[in-house]
């Protein structure tokens, strides 16, 4: 995990290996993932479904009988490294004729056969509903043949599937709530690339989190594009008018979010994302009223100009972000906020551009992930809208966001000095190995003296001292 949250890492792509396998076929698999959390989450569903069918794993992709690259679409920038990887391991075919190259994820639902029939990059192409097919679609390519499946689902969920746990430090985990979105913001590729929304049995979420926690895991996040819209009245696919019998019956994000609290007080919980829209005080109480529940949010804004939201589809205005801002602040005091920005979206003004400026200044977040508007294909904004903020200028408004977030992350940070943070240990710092580093319940970073600590456990730690996004300090007993 990165140390330095005003640009997130793991937006800009890292390789993953599968560990642990079981029952080995002779084959070799590699896979590397790029994108959101939820991709890295699918990753390990694949790594799972693969497992089973015996399938071991190397680091090293020269050695490998099987290639998947998990892509992200999410910015043109995403999809060209993903590129350049396809080109590279293209070149490895060189040495190994019967290498198997199969692109994952949300740039095989974009470009559908695009990668087979005109690039003839990749062998096999795999959409993020249709996993299950794939020891079937690596035996297809095995005889020489191209095999595609991007079919999306309205009900797949991936819940009966255990999660091979990948690059794990065992103690903090991923867990999907949600697929795809129903939200449609104009410039948003996922509901193209992910399909309807869907909510996953709350029975099996349980399970999971429970399994994790007696293997010793001691955080879980829970995942979705949206996850106050997560909504289960039995069926799966979140009914659009749910009838008072059935709402009866339903459980809410809310009501999920408890249920996962109760597990164990010593179960740490978090989640990811919050839409504006859709976040309620009911959620708000839950997390409150929960010590294990993480006093913290990611509720990302993209604009702080009313027009401009409008415009993306965001279905609130600047004052109801603030509002419930507010009420973050009136219901949990001690909450982290955070937030994703977009800066040059089509016809954004100079004054529009300084309404986000303000907001952030209203707001001051803890930490941030900005950046200047990609246009994509088949969304509304593509379709609608002309990409007509130069390329220049969005760079200079995205460096004046940055140099903001940088400056409130710096505050913010600063404020925790002096003070106790209960951190959950992760593992050993980057800088030195007689460090541990973990997270506070608001999310920042604490670095501490080693001692006899080892990572899972819960430190008291007094903080003395910080730089820009981390925390320093020692343990107190
Ligand atoms: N479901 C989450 C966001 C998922 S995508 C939500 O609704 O907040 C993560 C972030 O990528 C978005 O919040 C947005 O800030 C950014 N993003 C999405 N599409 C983009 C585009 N076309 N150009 C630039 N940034 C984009
Ligand atoms: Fe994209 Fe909007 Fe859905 Fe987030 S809520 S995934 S930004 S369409
Ligand atoms: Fe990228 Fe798909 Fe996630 S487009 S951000 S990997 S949902």
């Amino acid at each position: 995990m990165s140390e330095n949250k005003v640009i997130d890492e793991s937006k800009q792509g890292e390789a993953l290996m599968i560990e642990q396998p079981v029952q080995p076929n002779g084959k070799k698999l590699f896979l590397e993932s790029y994108g959101c959390a939820m991709n890295f989450s699918d990753s390990e569903i694949v790594a799972s479904i693969l497992k089973d069918k015996g399938f071991t794993t190397t680091q090293d992709f020269f050695e490998a009988d099987v290639i998947f690259v998990n892509t992200c679409a999410i910015r043109e920038g995403a999809e060209q490294r993903v590129r350049q990887r396809l080109t590279e391991y293209k070149k490895a075919k060189k040495t190994n004729p019967d290498l198997i190259v199969g692109v994952l994820g949300c740039m095989a639902e974009r470009l559908k056969s695009q990668f087979l029939e005109q690039e003839k990059l990749v062998d096999i192409v795999v959409g993020p509903d249709a996993y299950r097919s794939l020891p079937e679609l690596i035996e297809i390519a095995e005889t020489g043949q191209k095999a595609v499946n991007v079919l999306l689902s309205k009900e797949e969920t991936y819940a009966d599937i255990a999660p091979v746990r990948l690059g794990s430090n065992g103690v903090t985990a991923f867990i999907s709530i949600t697929r795809g979105c129903d939200n449609m913001c104009a410039f948003c590729v996922v509901p193209f690339t992910r399909g309807r929304e869907r909510s996953r049995d709350p029975e099996t979420i349980i399970r999971e989190a429970t399994e994790l926690f007696e293997q010793g895991y001691r955080e879980v996040t829970l995942l979705g594009q949206n996850v106050d819209s997560y909504l289960w009245t039995g069926g799966g696919l979140k009914k659009e008018n749910p009838s008072a019998e059935e709402l009866k019956d339903a459980t809410t994000f809310a009501q999920l979010l408890e249920q996962v609290a109760l597990i164990n007080t010593d179960l740490r919980v978090r989640f990811s994302t919050s839409h504006p829209k859709d976040m309620g005080d009911e959620v708000l109480h839950t997390i409150a009223k929960y010590n294990n529940i993480c006093s913290y949010i990611h509720l990302p804004v993209q604009s702080g100009n009313s027009r401009i939201l409008e415009m993306m589809n965001r279905g609130y205005t600047r004052e109801w972000y603030l509002g419930r801002i507010d009420a973050i602040r009136r219901i949990i005091p001690d909450a982290g906020i955070s937030m994703d920005i977009i800066t040059g979206f089509c016809s954004e003004t100079e004054e529009e551009h300084q309404d986000t400026l303000s907001l952030m200044e209203a707001v001051k977040y803890d930490f941030g992930y900005m950046f200047a508007y990609s246009e994509r294909p088949k969304t509304l904004a593509e379709r609608k809208y002309p990409d007509d903020v130069p390329a220049e200028i969005k760079s200079r408004r995205l460096a004046e966001i940055v140099e903001l977030q940088v400056k409130h992350s710096a505050e913010r940070t600063k404020a925790g000095v002096g003070k106790v943070h209960r951190v959950l240990t992760e593992g050993v710092s980057k800088k030195s190995k007689e460090q541990l580093f973990g997270r506070n319940s608001q999310n920042t970073v604490v670095v501490f003296p080693k001692e006899n600590f080892q990572k899972g456990d819960y430190v008291n730690v007094y903080v003395e001292s910080c730089t820009g996004g981390t925390l320093i300090g020692k343990a107190i007993y």
